[in-house]
Parts: C-alpha cells; sequence; structure tokens
C-alpha cells in the first residue's frame, strides 16, 4: 500500500529514486511522484502524476536539474481520488513528505491547527505535512517529535526540509520501512525489493524512532534523543529474484518458481524424513500445550488457512477456527492461554493481520506466524515464526507465497500430530514422503500447461465463472475464485459443491464455466451428482480430478488430472491449474496481470 523510497549520496538522485519506484510499484500504482533538493539556495524540485511510474518518467526525462538526494511515492489512493494535486510528495512551506498508512484524525487536525481552507489536495498526508511545518522551526527532530504527538493512525513518513540540503528524515508508526547505509549512500524504502540493486544488508526502522539519512551514514535516535543502534538483517536472495528474467510476467515466473520455493520450504526442515524445526526454534510445546487453534489472515493467506483445517481438524481432533482477520479483531473472539494462534502473511506486514495478532497476544494466546518476508511486524512481534521461503513475491496476485503457505501448514500439521500422539513416526515419514513427491506433480502440470490456456479461452469470453468442490476440494476452490476474478475481472464464486442447487445454482445458463474440482475419493460420486445438475443447465465443466480416476461419460467439456495418489495432497497441483487458469484469462484479456486495477500488494491500511 503506497511504495516510499528516498535517497541521498553520491549517485544520481533521480536514477535511485525512479529505479526505485519502478521496483516498488507494486505497492500502488496510482499515481508516481519525487521531490528533490537540488543544492543550497537552490528551489526544490517536485514532479508528480496520476497514472504508473512511467508516466512520472516519461514527464522526468527532459530534467536538466541533477540532484543528491531525494524523496519518491507511488501511491495507492486512499483519501482523495486519483489525481496529480493527491498525488506525494507533497509540500507545506519548508516540508516536503511522502506518506504511507492512514492518518485516522486529520479532519481533527484540520479543525484544530485551522488548516481549513489553505489545503491544496483533499489527501490525509498533506495535513501531517502541514503540522511538520507548522512545529518546524529550525529543529528537524522537534517539529517530527511534536507531530507524531498530535498524529493517530498508522504511517511511514519520509521528510525533506527545506533550509536542510542533503538529509532525509524518517518516522514510523505500524507502516513498514526499511534503511541502510553503504558507500554509494543512504536510502530508505518500503521494503527491501527497492534496496537490492544496492545491498543486501538493511534494517527495519523501529517504530516511533527518528531515522536520519545523510550521504556519509545514517543514525536512529529515540524520542528522546539518545543513539540506538538497529538490528541490521541480510536478504538471503539476489537481484535477479525481483526480476522477470525472460517471463512475461512476474505472475508467470512466480507460478513457475513454486517448485524451488516448495524444496526450500520443505527440504531444509526435514531430519530423518521427518518434520523437525529445532532450527526454527520451535518447541513441541507449542503444539502440545494447546487445546484449540485459531488461524488469523486475509485475503490468499486465509485460503491457504481453510486448506489447513480441512487437513488439521481430522487429525488432531481439536477445534480449528479459520478467521477473517478485520473481522476478528471487532468481534471478541475466543481466544485463550491455551488456544494456538497460527497468523498466516506473505507480506508480514497486513495491518489486520497484525492488530488480530496483537490482540491474541491480550488475550494470552501464543501466536505462532507463517510469515515469508525476514524481519517484518508480524515476524517481530509474533512468540514464534515459522519463514517461508517463497523469495519476493512481485506479482500482486499471490500463487507462490500461497504454495509455500500450504507447505508449511501441512509440515505444522504433520509435527502436531507427532506431538500430540496422533501420528506414529511411521506415519509421520508417510505424509511428509507425500507432501515432497507432490512437488513433482506441480512440475508436472507446469510441464504440460499449454491445455489450460485453451481452457482459459472458454472462460475469458464468460462473465461469471464458478468453482464447485467439497471438502479440501472445497477450500482450495475458493483460493481458485479468489485468483480468477483478481486478476480477469470476471465475477468469481466458489461453492461447496452440495450447496449450489441452494440457490445458486439460478445463476448457471448456458456456457457458464463451472471449475469442478473432484479429488477427494470419499466424496467423488456426491461431487460427479453436483456436477451433473449444473451439466443438466447447460454449463461448461472444467474438471479436475486426480489421474486414474473414473471419469463418467459426458460429464465436462475440459478435463484435467493430477498425478498425485493421496487425497490430502491434491492441492500442490490443482492449486497450478487455477493459477494458470486465471493467469491466461487475464492475458488473453488483454489485462494488466502483474498490476490488476484497483489492488495493491501489500495492504497496510484497515
Ligand atoms: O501479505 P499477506 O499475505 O498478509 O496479504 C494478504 C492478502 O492481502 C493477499 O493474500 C491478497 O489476497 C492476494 N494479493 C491475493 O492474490
Amino acid at each position: 500500500m503506497c511504495g516510499i523510497i528516498g535517497y541521498t549520496g553520491h549517485l544520481d538522485a533521480l536514477t535511485v529514486l525512479l529505479r526505485g519506484l519502478e521496483q516498488l510499484e507494486y505497492r500502488g500504482y496510482d499515481s508516481a511522484g519525487i521531490a528533490m533538493l537540488s543544492g543550497e539556495g537552490e528551489d526544490r524540485l517536485l514532479i508528480k502524476k496520476a497514472g504508473p511510474v512511467a508516466t512520472l518518467k516519461d514527464a522526468c526525462e527532459e530534467l536538466e536539474v541533477r540532484s543528491h538526494c531525494g524523496i519518491g511515492h507511488t501511491r495507492w489512493a486512499t483519501h482523495g481520488g486519483v489525481n496529480d494535486t493527491n498525488a506525494h510528495p507533497h509540500i507545506a512551506g519548508k516540508v516536503t513528505l511522502i506518506h504511507n498508512g492512514i492518518i485516522e484524525n486529520y479532519h481533527n487536525l484540520i479543525e484544530k491547527f485551522g488548516f481549513r481552507g489553505s489545503l491544496v489536495s483533499e489527501t490525509d498526508t498533506e495535513v501531517a505535512a502541514r503540522l511538520l511545518d507548522y512545529y518546524y522551526h529550525g529543529d528537524p527532530y522537534e517539529a517530527i517529535r511534536k507531530t507524531i504527538r498530535e498524529i493517530t493512525g498508522s504511517y511511514a513518513f519520509c521528510i525533506m526540509f527545506e533550509d536542510i540540503h542533503d538529509k532525509i528524515f524518517c518516522v514510523r508508526n505500524v507502516s513498514p520501512m526499511v534503511a541502510a547505509h553503504m558507500e554509494d549512500g543512504s536510502f530508505v524504502a518500503s521494503d527491501v525489493t527497492a534496496l537490492i540493486p544496492y545491498t543486501k544488508r538493511y534494517f527495519v526502522i523501529p517504530e516511533y524512532q527518528i531515522v536520519t539519512l545523510a550521504g556519509d551514514s545514517v543514525s536512529v535516535q529515540d524520542l528522546k534523543g539518545d543513539p540506538v543502534t538497529p538490528e541490521m538483517l541480510e536478504v538471503n536472495w539476489n537481484v535477479e529474484a525481483a526480476q522477470k528474467n525472460g517471463f512475461p510476467h512476474f505472475m508467470l515466473k512466480e507460478i513457475h518458481e513454486q517448485p524451488e520455493a516448495l524444496r526450500n520450504t520443505i527440504m531444509p526442515r526435514l531430519e530423518n524424513g521427518l518434520p523437525d524445526f529445532s532450527e526454527d526454534g520451535i518447541p513441541d510445546a507449542v503444539f502440545s500445550g494447546c487445546d484449540k487453534i485459531a488461524i488469523v489472515a486475509c485475503g490468499t493467506a486465509m485460503y491457504a488457512g481453510m486448506v489447513g483445517k480441512a487437513l488439521i481438524e481430522p487429525i488432531l481432533k481439536i477445534p480449528v477456527s479459520v478467521n477473517i482477520a478485520s473481522e476478528f479483531r471487532y468481534e471478541s473472539p475466543l481466544v485463550d492461554e491455551k488456544t494456538l494462534v497460527l497468523v498466516i502473511s506473505q507480506s508480514g506486514e497486513t495491518i489486520d493481520t497484525l492488530a488480530a495478532l496483537r490482540l491474541s497476544k491480550e488475550c494470552g494466546a501464543k501466536v505462532l506466524s507463517v510469515v515469508n518476508v525476514k524481519g517484518s511486524t508480524i515476524a517481530r512481534e509474533s512468540d514464534h515464526v515459522f519463514y517461508t521461503h517463497a523469495g519476493p513475491e512481485i506479482a500482486v496476485a499471490s500463487t507462490k507465497a500461497y504454495m509455500v503457505q500450504l507447505a508449511s501448514l501441512y509440515l505444522i500439521g504433520c509435527r502436531m500430530s507427532m506431538a500430540r500422539g496422533k501420528f506414529t513416526e511411521a506415519q509421520a515419514r508417510d505424509f511428509i514422503s507425500r507432501l515432497t513427491s507432490s512437488i513433482s506433480a506441480v512440475q508436472k502440470i507446469l510441464d504440460n500447461k499449454k491445455r489450460i490456456k485453451e481452457a482459459a479461452a472458454v472462460v475469458a469470453k464468460a462473465q461469471d465463472a464458478f468453482f464447485v468442490g467439497r471438502g479440501l476440494d472445497y477450500a482450495f476452490s475458493l483460493e481458485g475464485a479468489l485468483k480468477l476474478k483478481e486478476i480477469s475481472y470476471i465475477h468469481a464464486e466458489a461453492y461447496a459443491a452440495g450447496e449450489l442447487k441452494h440457490g445458486t445454482i439460478a445463476l448457471i445458463e448456458e456456457k457458464t464455466p463451472v471449475i469442478a474440482l473432484a479429488t477427494q475419493d470419499h466424496i467423488y460420486g456426491k461431487t460427479i451428482s453436483n456436477i451433473r445438475e449444473v451439466r443438466a443447465r447447460g454449463a461448461f465443466v472444467i474438471l479436475i480430478t486426480k489421474t486414474g480416476a473414473e471419469i463418467p461419460e459426458d460429464i465436462c467439456d475440459i478435463h484435467f488430472a493430477v498425478p498425485v495418489p493421496h487425497d490430502r495432497f491434491t492441492v500442490f497441483p490443482v492449486a497450478v491449474i487455477l493459477q494458470l487458469l486465471a493467469y491466461y484469462t487475464s492475458d488473453l484479456k488483454g489485462l494488466n496481470v502483474d498490476k490488476p486495477r484497483n489492488l495493491a500488494k501489500s495492504v497496510t491500511v484497515e
């Protein structure tokens, strides 16, 4: 949700900022802007444009001014429409500012400080710029301290003062921001993807501490002015991982990276064929000491949680709930000291998920998070972290992160079943061997993807699509529907196959695509009957079964088989089929696959 970048040093700031904004554009692409300090005695330079970073880049083409200090922003609009004026940076008096987050009390601040009538934009951010300027009398730290005392909400601010020519000041609450210093200068960004071309060593800016970026140093101080030494982190992937590497879209590249991501997530956690989390520092007591599990997440991560529940609950025989984070936090959840809260998040920054985590801890629960981004807020605030190793996920539509979230839940489920005496060692070994074999099934789907494109050609013509399945298949279909709707803009719904006839079947017309998942043996016959019901009403049926399943005559138009013999593990290849179906549908419709409308990658607003 909004990408921010700042640089000061001996490199050309414009080049660094535009490159950084391109890397961060997946965080928001409603508008983009930069501001640079062009040297002693000269004016600030401000260019901001509605539209993607490419539009800003075009506007900067003729620029002759060279600067070594500047800030840049790519926006996902919250307060105020998408236009040049509402784009960041915002200038007020001596202050130039960019912001990621939401200032909740900006209306009150406008009244309290008499800003009404003098603001030029409709944004909450401009109010923060005005407030900083109001408090600024030559001491940036005093102005920042006084400003954040007045503000409620979430923020990551990068601030330049007109009379301080080579420095950038940063402060944050909740919204993420990282910083780094190296020979070339000092950098700040919303996430490490923008820093990777320059360095792998960085630190997460601690909340409520003020970071000063100068050409030759980065320093951190707390609100009392005492120096702070931040904890340095190191990225374990390289710059190629954040590039398309010959693929037309990040999403397609990331779909193809799934076998490797699965290997990286599963293999280092196996010891003698059994799951072993000693390197993660997760003791078995976490698994044996609870009497229920509450999974909390948003979007795709929550749908991974739905699969986790359908897998784990029948084995452990304890209640497992799956909770939408944005609801959980306001609904007095049934969470106590005996609850294991499993938080799932790719970015580790989703604000609703973070708030749910904090609430769970207040209730005394132990929190184990499954997170992809090292050092993210959710990772830092959890009692235990299980890192997925997907590498950077750039496409807004989550694919490889979902895949490794699933793998993590399978590993956790297995270890927990052992710790609670539900799996013998032999059963656990068998489970793990089936899990690792699923990786080759994923690869086989990727190697034979051409037919999925043919199916997509039919789906691309539709206005609505339905995904149906029972049991685990229903859990898989939820993610299939989300993937299709978010990147193809086709209305898609997932239904428990037996539920369709209680209303939704009224929407089935001649040629309505129904993607039917029937990979679970014990309910295969029931699902087939439900498929007949839609077939009889003219649906175009794309059927997914296990290899070798008996397919009744004329039950479907297109059939895909997944080469996984055991029902519990079909999700891995099924997920790839559904991801590719969504990908090709979007691409055939000529849409922006990696940056679908209205969305952003990391949702750091409520
Ligand atoms: O970073 P998170 O996993 O916490 O993000 C949660 C959702 O915003 C995310 O999964 C979203 O639904 C995906 N972009 C959908 O593909």
